[in-house]
């Protein structure tokens, strides 16, 4: 059984369709990248997976479970917020709890979960996820004592913490000086390695050749081209996506 099976998602922003009827499904373990030109709606398309948009059309189904069919009537607050923990999301700009230590940004949301009950087995994962994220001597920072990439790191491990079945990726390192990106790619590609399920949309496309699987071109609200990454990158098979890599090249 698919990971996550996407069925043909639409998304009208003011009468225009910015996602166009899109499916896909991808497997435990797998690491999908999704690349393509500014505007073609691969944040939107993230932003529909975790529920902070609303698809008009289509349905999303996690482990067999639909969890969003857009013919059903639509959840209470407190059902999606349960809903979109199956996926986790790290964003361009970290958006970490500027008052909050980077232990407790990793914490917070897992002890308000559990409702007041012992945090010790908590904060344990979170110290660990820290450890693994090469922050172990920087757990009482707050965030403006970090530098971007530990910023970064930080907001991975917030949202390992709540054990998403798939976790997402916009743009993880765009915001990072070139010197501070590497240190989150490696990250990344240890969670890869480790058979992480994840989605990453990047602008690297090195590194979506060499750690995802399978690689998502979008153009225009749909997916113009999917395969194994080191196909789809080296050797597109639409005009359009080469257009688009060798434009990144110049
Ligand atoms: N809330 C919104 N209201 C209106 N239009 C929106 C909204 N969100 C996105 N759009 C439009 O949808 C289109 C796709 O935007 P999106 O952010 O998904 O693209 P993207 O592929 O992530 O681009 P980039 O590579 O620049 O991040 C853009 O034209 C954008 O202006
Ligand atoms: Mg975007």
């Amino acid at each position: 059984m698919p990971i996550l099976e996407v069925s043909n998602i639409k998304k009208k922003f003011d009468n225009n369709e910015i996602i166009k009827g899109i499916s896909f499904s991808m497997e435990e373990g797998q690491a999908i990248s999704i690349i393509g030109s500014s505007g073609s709606g691969k944040t939107t398309l993230l932003r529909c997976l975790n529920f902070l948009e609303r698809p008009d059309e289509g349905i999303i189904t996690v482990r067999g479970e639909r969890l969003f069919d857009a013919s059903a009537p639509i959840d209470k607050p407190d059902v999606l917020r349960e809903k979109r923990l199956h996926f986790g999301m790290v964003f361009q700009q970290f958006n970490l709890f500027p008052q909050y230590t980077a232990l407790e940004n990793v914490t917070l949301a897992p002890s308000l979960l559990s409702d007041g009950k012992d945090n010790t087995e908590i904060i344990k994962t979170g110290k660990e996820l820290l450890d693994q994220m090469g922050l172990s001597d920087r757990m009482s920072n707050y965030p403006h004592q970090l530098s971007g990439g530990q910023q970064q790191r930080v907001a991975i491990a917030r949202a390992l913490a709540l054990k998403p079945d798939i976790l997402c990726f916009d743009e993880p390192t765009s915001a990072l000086d070139p010197e501070l990106t590497g240190e989150v790619l490696r990250v990344i590609r240890e969670l890869a390695d480790k058979k992480t399920t994840m989605i990453i949309v990047t602008h690297e496309m090195a590194f979506a050749r060499d750690v995802a699987d399978e690689v998502i071109f979008m153009d225009d609200g749909v997916i113009l081209e999917k395969g194994p990454a080191k196909e789809v990158i080296n050797n597109p098979t639409k005009e359009r996506t080469r257009q688009f890599l060798s434009s990144l090249n110049k």
